[in-house]
């Protein structure tokens, strides 16, 4: 089986309701000052404020469903090994059915103890910083900015063997998830599904499919099927 990774975010669950976070219109960073809510400066200085939103973005993913971009992503394991490297922190990949799913900056539905990265919990009720958890405080399990994205050296190794690499709904402002794209074997196709997408100077031969994730995604398997 051809090994396909899909490296996605915020544009890939816009059609399940979730904002996207740099839109102009109801984008997450136009009505949240980013530096208040989601920097390690700010969970160290006003950690009220930073799990007050975590918890509201928590609340307001949690009816989130898959749209038909994830569950063709998932579908796709039948006929490849796929993998799905993900800056989102919903789990609608997870919902979608996708086997593997890695979180680049984190998930909101799990909190993680303070004094141990590696030990999580399924975050079901709104915490506060005095939350404790067996004896653990707990905070959000989200990557903020200012902070290490442990799984970026995993996500490199895999896209490194990748055959066939598929962007998905970013706007590649942020590091170093936006760089991951260039581990991918120069001989390989990347494609890059986005209705706005942005200038890719450093990638030439990426093809654009100018659509949003569930149109391009069925543009995507007509090309891989040897339609188009
Ligand atoms: P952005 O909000 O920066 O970009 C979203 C992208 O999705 C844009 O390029 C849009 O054009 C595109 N888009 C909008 N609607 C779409 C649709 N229906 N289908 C497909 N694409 C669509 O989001 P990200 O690039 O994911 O990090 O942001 C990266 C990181 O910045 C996030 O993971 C988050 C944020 O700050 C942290 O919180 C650490």
């Amino acid at each position: 089986m051809k090994k396909i990774v899909f490296l996605t975010g915020a544009g890939i669950s816009a059609e399940s309701g979730i904002p996207t976070f740099r839109s102009a219109v109801n984008g997450i960073w136009e009505n949240y000052p980013v530096e208040k809510v989601a920097t390690h400066k700010a969970i160290v200085n006003n950690p009220d404020l930073v799990y007050k939103f975590c918890n509201e973005l928590r609340n307001k993913y949690a009816g989130c469903l898959p749209n038909s971009a994830h569950k063709m992503i998932a579908d796709l394991e039948k006929d490849y090994e796929v993998y799905v490297i993900t800056q989102n922190i919903d789990n609608l990949h997870e919902q979608a059915g996708s086997s593997n799913v890695l979180h680049l900056h984190g998930e909101i539905n799990k909190v993680r103890a303070v004094d141990d990265y590696n030990l999580l919990f399924d975050y079901t009720e709104d915490i506060t910083p005095d939350t404790e958890i067996r004896g653990h405080k707990v905070r959000p399990h989200v990557v903020l900015f200012g902070e290490n994205v442990p799984n970026i050296e995993i996500a490199s190794k895999i896209l490194c063997d990748a055959d066939i690499c598929v962007v998905i709904g970013t706007s590649f402002n942020v590091y170093p998830a936006a760089g991951l794209v260039s581990y991918v074997d120069i001989d390989n196709p990347i494609y890059y599904i986005d209705p706005d997408p942005a200038y890719t100077p450093d990638y030439p031969d990426i093809k654009v499919i100018k659509a949003t994730a569930t149109e391009g995604m069925k543009e995507l398997i007509k090309i891989l099927n040897g339609e188009q």
